[in-house]
């Protein structure tokens, strides 16, 4: 017997004596971590079965570019294998600063620049480094899973601002206005977004980029998506205000989810605060994999430019797919990978997702990104168009035996 297995052996049996099976841990826990749970888009991809459709995670169905894993390949056998600067590479940080440079419309300096392990690592950061006891955040509702229980891991009360149906599914600036307090610190805003693919005009930028500024508080400009823009430019809040922190990732662009390498890019004050953040928690982001990073930014990008090609047609395809089911209501997801729909059926968004799964089709919950996700599903179309029309199928087919909400009567004004 390995002296691995025996020790696991030890531990079962340790918690087998325990009454409480070894479950009831919470004296021992961090307080910060209480009432925080697993992203309910994890829980329905446990539930996938071998042959269901799975339009449930948000990663591309894609490889990485050849060249740039090669250049993984070369840096490994090059002996490139030892820790680097904390910031990340020089010629790294050279490369992100000419990406960002394109959307803010200036020069802008590598010193400008910080890689971390993934957007995931570098929004975590800048919890930790702003976000003190007590402190407010402004995360939107619906919006990425992460943003909430982040905030909460540093001390934060995170406080949701409508992005819902109601908005098109975009922030109202006056809302947003209304929520913030002497105790707000961020703003996290994310175009396109996670969940609903909704992409932000210039003008609401303009708009919460000068409400920022005149409130003192910072932006955190969530753009991971930002390549994936099918029908206008990405608009970028690096553009607009200086009082922004722009975070990005190799994750999506360049289909390398596994590899955990993201950025962010703002002033060098927060840069410097970040830093001290950034060493005592990973020391440097890996060295292999940013020298393949140098070469995703600085090669061919014709990889890159098929894949959004392939995911614009199977947007087109998966809403028209949707709006053809009666009782369901997809708007053009502008960016991204993922369609929204909004459905009249009398379910609630988790039960509708896991009769989905037990008919063979996984997607999201809407309420696994907020409150106002309720009567929503989150699909992906990172998978072949023969999947999405095998998933919509199931949808179809699912939705026809649930029926409809009945509509609330308005109340009538009593006259005198
Ligand atoms: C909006 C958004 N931000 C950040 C991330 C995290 O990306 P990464 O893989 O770089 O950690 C994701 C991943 O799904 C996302 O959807």
């Amino acid at each position: 017997m390995s002296t691995k297995t025996a020790q696991e052996s030890r531990w079962v049996a340790a918690e087998a004596m325990d009454p409480a099976g070894g479950k009831n841990i919470d004296h021992l826990l961090a307080r910060r971590l209480l009432g925080i749970e697993m992203s309910g888009i994890r829980q329905m991809f446990e539930l996938a079965g071998g042959d269901s459709v799975n339009l449930g995670l948000g990663e591309p169905d894609f490889d990485p570019p050849a060249n740039v894993a090669k250049a993984l390949e070369a840096a490994v056998a090059g002996g490139n294998n030892s820790y680097g600067p904390t910031l990340g590479l020089p010629e790294l940080r050279r490369a992100i600063s000419e990406r960002v440079k394109n959307f803010r419309g200036e020069d802008v300096s590598p010193d400008n620049i910080i890689v971390t392990a993934g957007a995931t690592q570098a929004l975590m950061l800048i919890g930790q480094t702003f976000i003190d006891h007590g402190d407010e955040v402004l995360v939107p509702n619906p919006g990425f899973v992460l943003y909430g229980p982040q905030a909460r891991i540093c001390g934060g009360f995170p406080i949701p601002y409508s992005c819902g149906h109601k908005t098109d599914y975009l922030p109202d600036p006056d809302e947003i206005r209304r929520l913030i307090t002497p105790r707000t610190k961020l703003l996290y805003v994310n175009t396109p977004s996670n969940p609903t693919g909704a992409c932000m005009p210039r003008s609401l930028i303009q708009e919460l980029s000068d409400l920022a500024h005149e409130e003192d508080i910072i932006v955190v400009a969530d753009e991971v998506y930002d390549i994936m823009s099918y029908d206008k430019p990405h608009q970028s809040f690096l553009a607009h205000g200086d009082n922004i922190i722009w975070v990005n990732s190799f994750s999506k662009t360049y289909a390398m989810t596994g590899w955990r390498l993201g950025c962010l890019a703002t002033k060098t004050s927060y840069v410097k605060a970040i830093e001290k953040m950034h060493y005592h928690t990973i020391a440097c982001p890996p060295t292999p994999l940013q020298w393949a990073a140098v070469e995703a930014l600085n090669g061919p990008q014709d990889a890159v430019d098929a894949m959004i090609e392939q995911f614009k047609a199977r947007r087109d395809v998966i809403v028209q797919r949707i709006n053809e089911i009666p009782g369901f209501e997809c708007n053009n997801p502008g960016g991204a990978f993922y369609a929204f729909p909004r459905y009249q059926h009398d379910i609630k968004s988790k039960e509708f997702a896991l009769r989905l799964a037990a008919e063979g089709l996984i997607c999201s919950p809407g309420t696994a990104f907020g409150t106002l996700g309720e009567h929503h599903l989150r699909f992906s179309y990172a998978a072949s168009i023969s999947e999405l029309e095998r998933g919509m199928d199931i949808l179809k087919r699912v939705a026809a035996e649930i029926p409809f909400r009945e509509k609330k009567a308005k109340k009538r004004k009593v006259t005198a």
